[in-house]
């Protein structure tokens, strides 16, 4: 295989340092106060950032916890979801997503997902309710045919910061009696406008409650674990403030069986830090994105590149192209000094974790496809334009490589 070597600085997949690097007076004055005031875990920083991070989502309520896992898995529980239940979700996320729903006891069900978006398919959400579930008249449960669980739940995934279709999905929560529990976990300030509503909604402000993690590669990253739940509705709010604290509603009185999943005053004060900032950064990824696209818009690179729609507001977590000779473009592209990842290589159908659920190649196409082509680019709030470009022409270069060595290749056969 030939190798593209790069004669430029090298292009990081993700530049963590410079923001901490501005922001390092603000953010040694929260160590400073965490140690002065000596309140760790909970406690006044973290509910300063609840409440700046719920007015952020438009939601009435935030609950710090630590990871976004345990939002979810809180959010779930929180919502009536446990054991025996069905919580329907899409292949193509980080397996956290599916970890949460049977951390509570569920199974996590699948949908295929819309090709042009790579989010959850409202029309395949809805074919699977329709076809794949009945309805119980006597126990008044939604039960999937397949399976015999009571359909619980759905959990659409913002992935890559690209918001869902949420009217569709929303409208069929309400027909079946389902809770919509967003994963929001990578889409903090992404926004979508609900035709129903007339007006734009933030990711995480749209289900009956949201999922944020905060790990530190996030749009909005602490310095370590951290996550929220964000919701409009008190009782999950309050379910989940017991739960994260090992279901105590009162020092050692406790009504739940729970979790340790508190928050860190310290990761809640460098949060506060960086949340003024989000827009700023979201705004940074939003031209970024727009740029890499005109760039391939304008070279002759055969990848397919997100699909924008003027009624989603992508905040660009990640952005990711589609590629047939992935393995090959990455490998060049590491050769040129171009930091890529690929989110996700294995949908989490056909990970080894979920072997006893059954499923085999071929059961969701659409996903299986993305994760045999996406690879994800260089992408965070200060990467410059020559980065951009760089990038771009190590695409260019390694795919007229792969088209000129098929091109001998044919001729060879052909001869
Ligand atoms: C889509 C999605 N869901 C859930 C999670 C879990 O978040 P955490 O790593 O904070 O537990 C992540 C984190 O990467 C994620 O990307």
């Amino acid at each position: 295989m030939n190798h593209i070597r790069s004669t430029s600085a090298p292009v990081p997949f993700l530049d963590l340092a410079t923001p901490h690097r501005e922001l390092q007076p603000e953010l040694m004055a929260v160590c400073r106060r965490a140690l002065v005031e000596a309140a760790f875990i909970g406690g006044p920083m973290v509910e300063e950032f609840e409440r700046a991070f719920a007015r952020y989502c438009g939601t009435r309520y935030c609950v710090g916890v630590n990871s976004g896992t345990d939002a979810l898995r809180f959010a779930l529980v929180a919502a009536g979801v446990g054991s025996g239940d069905a919580v329907i979700t899409v292949p193509n996320t980080f397996i956290a997503t599916a970890e949460a729903i049977s951390q509570t006891g569920a199974t996590p069900v699948f949908v295929d997902i819309d090709e042009k978006t790579g989010n959850m398919d409202p029309g395949k959400l809805g074919e699977f309710l329709e076809q794949q579930c009945e309805f119980h008249q006597k126990t008044a449960k939604l039960v999937t045919l397949a399976q015999k669980l009571r359909v619980a739940a759905i959990v659409p995934v913002h992935l890559y910061g690209n918001p869902v279709d949420m009217d569709p999905v929303l409208e069929l929560g309400r027909l079946y009696g389902l809770e919509v529990i967003e994963d929001a976990c990578q889409a903090h300030g992404a926004s979508y406008f609900s035709r129903n509503q007339q007006r734009w909604l933030k990711a995480g402000s749209m289900g009956r409650a949201a999922a944020f993690s905060f790990y530190p590669g996030k749009n909005l990253g602490a310095c370590g674990d951290a996550g929220a739940v964000t919701t409009d509705d008190e009782f999950v709010a309050e379910r989940i403030r017991m739960l994260r604290d090992h279901g105590q509603a009162r020092k050692y009185e406790h009504s739940l069986i729970g979790y340790n999943g508190r928050l860190d005053a310290i990761q809640a004060g460098l949060l506060s830090v960086k949340l003024p900032r989000l827009d700023e950064w979201n705004r940074a990824r939003r031209e970024a994105a727009a740029l890499y696209s005109r760039l391939f818009a304008a070279s002759s690179a055969p990848v397919a590149v997100p699909t924008q729609l003027s009624n989603f507001q992508s905040v660009f977590h990640l952005y990711v192209i589609q590629a047939g000779d992935r393995a090959i473009l990455q490998h060049d592209l590491e050769a040129a000094g171009v930091g890529t990842g690929i989110h996700y290589p294995v949908p989490v159908h056909l990970q080894a974790a979920y072997r006893d659920l059954g499923h085999k190649r071929g059961d969701y196409p659409c996903a299986e496809k993305a994760a045999e082509r996406v690879l994800s680019l260089p992408m965070f709030p200060t990467l410059s334009e020559s980065q951009q470009q760089r990038v771009v022409d190590a695409v260019c270069q390694s795919t007229q490589r792969a088209a000129v060595a098929a091109g001998a290749h044919d001729a060879l056969r052909a001869a």
